[in-house]
């Protein structure tokens, strides 16, 4: 089922999300309706924030772009082979390299893009959608997909790495979203908070 994404402008992007165990109520239908929200908005990862949970937990499918490359795009990233996945609680425990800028978006930030700095490399563990444990560095477009979702667990949105100034030059953009004025192909919510 796809579920609506969750518009700028609700606290429940802005709240650190919690935990879960094993125990987590219908979580295998909710893993298998995150991916369809995010295919079917053609998005390459989804944060359970976005979808109105306040619950550590992100899909991602980076194996797409990286496919989709250019043989000398590709060279761009030579450690970087696309990784699909589910991440339960997961926990950045280092950053490496040098910060590199690449444009971002946001399937709850519609129609806006701008590029971000963010490391090159991190080292990410996690549960996956068996709980069973993963510890694993990832590189450039994977390990960027991964930081930006990884910051929705946190209260975190692309656009807060911006300058003010940008930040002022988007107000009315951002405002607009979160009134709901913006029109999308995907299915959103506007929740008041
Ligand atoms: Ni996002």
């Amino acid at each position: 089922m796809i579920l609506p994404i969750v518009a700028y402008g609700a606290k429940i992007l802005r709240d650190k999300a919690g935990q879960i165990d094993v125990n987590y109520p219908d979580l295998d239908m909710l893993i298998s309706n995150m991916w369809e929200t995010m295919y079917g908005s053609n998005g390459v990862g989804l944060a359970a924030p976005q979808i109105n949970r306040p619950i550590r937990l992100f899909v991602m499918d980076s194996l797409q772009i990286i496919e989709s490359l250019s043989p000398d795009e590709k060279k761009e990233y030579p450690n970087d082979n696309g990784f699909k996945g589910v991440f339960i609680n997961p926990i950045i425990k280092g950053h490496a390299g040098d910060e590199w800028p690449y444009n971002e978006g946001c399937l709850s930030i519609p129609k806006i893009r701008e590029d971000v700095m963010r490391p090159e490399q991190i080292t990410i563990s996690w549960l996956d959608e068996n709980f069973t444990a993963h510890e694993q560095n990832f590189d450039g477009i994977t390990a960027r997909v991964m930081q930006h979702e990884y910051d929705h667990l946190e209260g975190k949105l692309f656009i807060d790495y911006l300058s003010p100034l940008k930040r002022r030059i988007m107000k009315n953009k951002l405002d607009d979203i979160s009134k709901g004025k913006v029109k999308m192909d995907y299915r959103m919510v506007v929740i008041k908070s």
